[in-house]
């Protein structure tokens, strides 16, 4: 997730570049660029980190012009540094660019041998020189060069480019990632996101999949990849910029809840091969034949993601999984060495317990591999290899969309695993991808039809503790559940396996204590509806989490929360999603500050 900008028109670029880029920090931060056509010709100022740095080069040499492009990344392809940052140029054509190109290996080799010389290793940089090469190739306009570019490219994009030839002009292209053009009194913009343009327009076009625009001072001219022209809507925006900063959203937490089936489709885009039935992990080979077993490392809801992996990788591949905890993996003189694979999972890549335990295995000659949504950062730079998430920065500290974004890194181990096993078959494995392929549009049923739940937030407020349960692989989520109702509404929670329940935890169901029983159809269905009715029997007040039409279910609990049917190994994607929920209501209706609740941080650098 990167953020971009784009100014044509009588003013100044640079301080609205500027301007805008800053309003888009939040989508990325760590390296920013922009590029200023002027009577200079085409100026580009980079800078690896935050965008205090390129503002100051930008008040040493100050690039003079009023057109230009601006971007703030958050990398994917290629580490943070300044000769990865956007723009990238080639011949005359600057580009930026938000998203991944998936086939830009076989373009950048076609490319080299056609002579051409890469400056980084981004995906973006092909992009600039197909724009480049249909130009020399006498593509008649610059719109037309972008669309000979496109033709070539498979994957998401929101992309932008100039060229010193074709002055005045701005082209760009959305595919999967947002883009929206901005319309002003003589002046046009783009950005990713409205708030880059509030404070110079309020009236906007949101473009649609595969559209292409050329962009004037005098307006905007919209047409499809085959030059048909398109007509959209010009809407006008009510929203003040820190509330279009969250997309409308009231808090962060919302709109990155809202944001899971982008960031899990980002994530499997190019990795999860439909057609080989396979998972590509970007280069790092696991051959499961020579391993003893797969060691899970992480902490806090990462760890809960290692849970469900345990199913994931145990189920296709049939190699013995353990899991453990980070902090204290790392104090127990741990039997772990070179025939093991230790697989450590940190959102932010920086949690010092889990770089910790990464020393240790490595030490110990274990070879890791890391999935974090941080490009670069401690965690994965200490590994041997790196699956990143793509779930874009994540603001609000309880962990959301990076949650269910390790599920798919996970279930991309597991059948990357399970094909090299031969205990994943092809038959089997073509029925995983499918569904997995499937999930995005399933999480965004299940968000669509849970409504806010803020009844139910008022009915639950005043709960001093609440339980969760859960069999399988709802199991981890029934501790999800728990961790995120304690962390933003600081109401005591606890999660169980559903069968422990008669071990201890019954004792504590008196009238009224809340119990979240995750109730999906599915293996241990029955044995759940069990544990429910002793619940029931103790006069619990009962939230299901069931599959859609569950009338059976509908009957046993005093409220149910519904989701689409999918199979065991899957549900954890959608049976986490009423709980985020929830546990977001809750802490609204409590007036706590959701996205920094009290005494937490977002990176955990200390032990
Ligand atoms: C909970 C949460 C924390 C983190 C934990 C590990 O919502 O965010 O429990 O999961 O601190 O952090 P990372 O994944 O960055 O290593």
């Amino acid at each position: 997730m990167c953020g971009i900008v784009g100014y044509v028109g009588p003013q100044q670029a640079t301080p609205i570049l500027i301007a805008g880029l800053r309003r888009l920090e939040y989508r990325g931060y760590d390296s920013a660029g922009i590029a200023v056509v002027g009577p200079r010709g085409t100026q580009v100022l980079r800078c690896q980190g935050k965008l205090a740095g390129l503002e100051a080069m930008i008040a040493r040499e100050p690039p003079e012009g009023t057109l230009g492009i601006g971007h703030t990344r958050w990398a994917t392809h290629g580490r943070p540094s300044e000769a990865n940052a956007h723009p990238h140029k080639a011949g005359g054509v600057s580009v930026i660019h938000n998203g991944i190109i998936e086939n830009y290996l076989p373009l950048r080799a076609r490319l080299q041998a056609a002579g051409r010389k890469f400056a980084s290793e981004t995906d973006t940089e092909i992009v600039a020189h197909l724009i480049d090469e249909a130009l020399l190739a006498g593509a008649p306009s610059l719109v037309e060069a972008l669309r000979v570019a496109l033709r070539q490219v498979h994957g998401a994009y929101a992309l932008v480019a100039i060229s010193e030839k074709h002055p005045g002009q701005i082209v760009a292209a959305k595919n999967a990632s947002p883009l929206v053009v901005g319309l002003g009194q003589g002046e046009t913009f783009l950005a990713s996101d409205v708030p880059a343009m509030l404070e110079h327009t309020r009236e906007v076009i949101f473009l649609d999949e595969g559209d292409v625009v050329a962009v004037t001072a005098e307006g905007a001219t919209l047409s499809d990849l085959d030059g048909k022209p398109l007509a959209r809507p010009v809407r006008t925006i009510t929203w003040d910029a820190a509330q279009a900063e969250k997309g409308g959203y009231p808090h962060f937490m919302l709109k990155e809840i809202f944001e899971q089936p982008r960031a899990i489709a980002d994530t499997l885009r190019g990795r999860l091969l439909l057609e080989a039935h396979d998972a590509d992990l970007e280069g790092f080979e696991i051959d499961p034949r020579g391993l003893r077993r797969v060691l899970l490392l992480a902490c806090g809801t990462s760890y809960h993601a290692g849970l469900i992996g345990k199913f994931l990788i145990e189920g296709a591949a049939r190699i013995p999984c353990e899991v453990d905890l980070a902090s204290e993996f790392r104090y127990r003189d741990p039997v772990v060495g070179p025939e093991d694979l230790v697989i450590v999972i940190s959102q932010s890549g920086e949690t010092a317990d889990t770089l910790a335990a990464v020393k240790e295995a490595r030490a110990r000659g274990a070879r890791v591999l890391a999935i974090s949504n941080v490009v670069d950062s401690a965690i994965p730079r200490a590994s041997n290899g790196v699956l990143y998430t793509h779930a874009g920065p994540e603001i609000g500290v309880a962990s959301t969309k990076c949650f269910t974004a390790q599920l798919a890194a996970l279930a991309l181990i597991a059948i990357h695993m399970g094909r090299r096993s031969g205990q994943l078959g092809p038959e089997a494995a073509t029925k995983l991808v499918g569904e997995l392929a499937l999930t995005p549009t399933k999480m965004t049923e299940a968000l669509e039809g849970l409504g806010d739940l803020k009844q139910l937030a008022r009915e639950y407020r005043y709960a001093r503790d609440f339980l969760f349960i859960g069999r399988g692989t709802n199991y981890p989520i029934a501790l999800e559940g728990a961790l995120k109702l304690k962390e933003i509404s600081y109401i005591h929670a606890e999660g169980y396996a559903a069968g422990e329940m008669k071990h201890g935890p019954i004792a504590l169901i008196d009238d009224g204590v809340p119990v979240v029983v995750l109730a999906p159809r599915g293996p241990g269905y029955e044995k759940v509806l069990s544990n429910l009715a002793e619940v029931r029997a103790r006069n619990g007040h009962i939230i299901g989490i069931g599959t859609q039409g569950d009338a059976q279910l509908a009957g046993l609990c005093d409220r149910v929360l519904s989701i689409p049917d999918a199979p065991a190994a899957l549900q954890p994607f959608l049976t986490v999603l009423p709980l985020q929920l929830m546990s977001y209501a809750i802490a609204v209706a409590k007036g706590n500050d959701v996205d920094q609740p009290r005494n937490l941080a977002k990176s955990v650098t200390v032990e």
